[in-house]
């Protein structure tokens, strides 16, 4: 089943610039996709396209069979994760979570109850137990990115987007977070379309990659299939070469005898 199509989408801004290029793609209902390319090749446009936070000059964009290129962002189902978590400081870390289920009016509206074994569920999942009635400010950088995911989780949402979510934590808490949103993932079975320019990244949390250079698609396959079979030199520079580098510096280091003269 197919959850999210793009069927030969462009976006041109109002300067004239085009940072998306006839975008054919179709993510299907469960799938962990990675858009992966270099900065400003339209990662960031492709997904706030999608999420109804920037027009779409030409073609369609459809969510679970239906057109959404006039649908408002609110009445999309999506839930965004960004780099910067923008989370509100003055709301507790459980406020934060519950924001966008307490804005719902009418019939849509979940009882107390729900809204409270949601935040139950999510505190769990994501070990904020302990913190549901801290600040913001009182959390790390890994627990804060942990409320902007639960926050974006609680809603059900139909698709999660994600752009560059790790990219201001450093390197350990990064390699962390990575595994659990993977884990997640598998757990949950959220359809996902994750924005990183990390190769690394790309490789170890996606089912299907789709790279991207100056806002064309250049291949998308599975992490191996592409490393293996680069459909041009774009990727085979911009993937494979990446990757055969840091195995070749892994290597260099192991080597016997690599560093023995060295002062530590
Ligand atoms: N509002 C805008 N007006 C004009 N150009 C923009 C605008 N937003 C982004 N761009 C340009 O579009 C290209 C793609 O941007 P973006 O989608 O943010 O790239 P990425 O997320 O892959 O780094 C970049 O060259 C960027 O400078
Ligand atoms: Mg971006």
């Amino acid at each position: 089943m197919v959850s999210v199509k793009f069927t030969n989408v462009s976006k041109r801004y109002e300067d004239g610039f085009e940072a998306v290029k006839g975008l054919d793609l179709e993510v299907k209902t469960g799938e962990f996709l990675v858009l992966l390319g270099p900065s400003g090749c339209g990662k960031s446009t492709t997904l706030r396209m999608l999420a109804g936070l920037e027009e779409v000059t030409d073609g369609e964009i459809s969510i679970d069979d239906v057109t959404v290129n006039h649908l408002p962002a609110g009445a999309r189902g999506l839930g965004m994760v960004f780099q910067s978590y923008a989370l509100y400081p003055h709301m507790s870390v459980r406020e934060n979570l519950t924001f966008g289920l307490r804005m719902v009016k009418g019939k849509d509206r979940l009882s107390d109850a729900e809204i409270a074994s949601r935040v139950k569920e999510a505190a769990t999942m994501l070990e904020l137990e302990d913190h549901l009635y801290k600040k913001p400010k009182e959390l790390s950088g890994g627990q804060r990115q942990r409320v902007a995911l639960g926050r974006a989780l609680i809603r059900r949402p139909k698709v999660l987007l994600m752009d560059e979510p790790l990219s201001n934590l450093d390197a350990e808490l990064r390699h962390q977070m990575r595994h659990e949103i993977r884990r997640l993932h598998d757990e949950l079975g959220t359809t996902t379309i994750y924005v990183t320019h990390d190769q690394i990244e790309a490789m170890t949390l996606a089912d299907r990659v789709a790279i991207l250079d100056r806002g064309v698609l250049q291949q998308h396959a599975p992490p191996l299939e592409a490393y293996q079979q680069p459909a041009n030199e774009f990727v085979q520079s911009f993937l494979c070469r990446h990757l055969d580098d840091l195995v070749e510096t892994a290597n260099t280091l192991l080597r016997p005898g690599f560093g023995a003269n060295k002062e530590v």
